[in-house]
């Protein structure tokens, strides 16, 4: 066989290996087998040496022309399997831009946050503060500086969780008023807002956490006057213009005199329905004059100050404002009730 007939040969079997191929790697390797350094025609293209002067032009000839068929052949191959590698890449990474989307869950405010932030902004209008404080309390603070007697009945492990002797969850935000006589002189205008605890049995109306507001107002000439004003004014805020207030005296030992209130039923606006047991009003906290007691202890001049406090409690008050029949749904947290409010 002369090395003309070989050179065709050798193209054919070449081309065909070309076209074969389907990845750039089956192709790269036979590129190197035929085109490469040590390739086959390469090794051919070397032998010219033995041949006879005749020969080795045509040759020579030869060869170049398998050589630029081959690399044409090469690259035409390589692109079309390049583009089918392009396509099947697409075609795994294809995204169906008809498919529905995944609604992200929106986040939104608790009631009872929504509610206590509308207590404050209108306690702000009216020109208070508003206070925070802790919840894990002392002694001190949620009844030892409030002027209770000895024996209180509230003090007793039966009504209030103690974490040791001393330190327990304040059952009420009163805790917060000789707190803030601490850090505030007198004019004090502000409100002391949260999460209380108490050991309840717990029911439909009464929870072991609720949360309180309570609002102080001390300066000189303050009466309890003012402390009706107040409250008729934010009540009428909140709950509409024909609210109505209701003051009876009451007992608590950091006031005197201390005066429970309540509002006219939300429901029956004083004529008497379910929600108010027929009486027309709504109960919703206590109040008083800041007993000189507290005001004493704590270094302020009752003779000169003089001032109020109440406090009431928001739960019921969001029961109301949304519906809501069972308190204890507002601490447990399931998602199914709160996205429905
Ligand atoms: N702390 C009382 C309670 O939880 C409510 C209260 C009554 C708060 C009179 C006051 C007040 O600030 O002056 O029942």
């Amino acid at each position: 066989m002369n090395t003309l007939t070989e050179l065709s040969n050798m193209a054919d079997e070449a081309l065909a290996k070309v076209g074969a191929a389907v990845t750039r790697e089956e192709l790269e390797a036979v590129r190197v087998e035929y085109l490469g350094r040590k390739g086959v025609l390469t090794g051919v293209l070397r032998g010219m040496g033995q041949l006879s002067a005749e020969e080795r032009p045509l040759v020579g000839q030869r060869g170049n022309e398998v050589r630029a068929q081959l690399e044409t052949a090469f690259n035409e191959r390589l692109a079309a399997v390049a583009a089918a590698a392009e396509m099947q890449q697409l075609e795994a990474e294809r995204l169906d831009v008809t498919l529905p989307g995944r609604a992200p869950r929106i986040g939104r405010q608790h009631p009872l946050t929504r509610v206590l932030d509308e207590v404050k902004s209108i306690f702000m209008g009216l020109g208070f503060d508003v206070l925070e404080g802790p919840e894990v309390e002392t002694f001190y603070y949620n009844f030892g500086s409030l002027n209770y007697p000895d024996d209180h009945p509230a003090m007793d492990d039966q009504d209030s969780f103690y974490l040791n002797d001393n330190v327990l969850l304040r059952t009420h935000t009163t805790s917060g008023q000789v707190r803030i006589f601490e850090q505030r002189k007198p004019p004090v205008r502000c409100i002391y807002a949260g999460r209380v605890h108490r050991r309840e049995q717990v029911t439909l109306r009464h929870s072991h956490t609720f949360h309180q507001v309570d609002g102080i107002l001390l300066d000189e000439g303050v009466t309890f006057a003012d402390l009706k004003g107040t409250l008729d004014a934010f009540f009428k805020e909140m709950f509409g213009k024909q609210t109505g207030m209701r003051f009876r005296a009451d007992y608590f030992p950091f006031t005197e005199p201390s005066a429970e209130f309540a509002i006219t039923c939300f429901e029956c606006h004083g004529a008497g329905c379910r929600l108010c047991s027929n009486t027309g009003w709504i109960e919703l906290g206590g109040s008083g004059m800041i007993h000189p007691n507290i005001l004493r202890n704590i270094g302020i001049d009752p003779e000169r100050y003089t001032g109020w406090a109440f406090g009431f409690g928001v739960d019921r008050v969001a029961m109301r404002r949304y519906g809501v029949g069972d308190i204890r749904l507002w601490v447990e947290n399931d998602m199914r009730f709160l996205a429905g409010v």
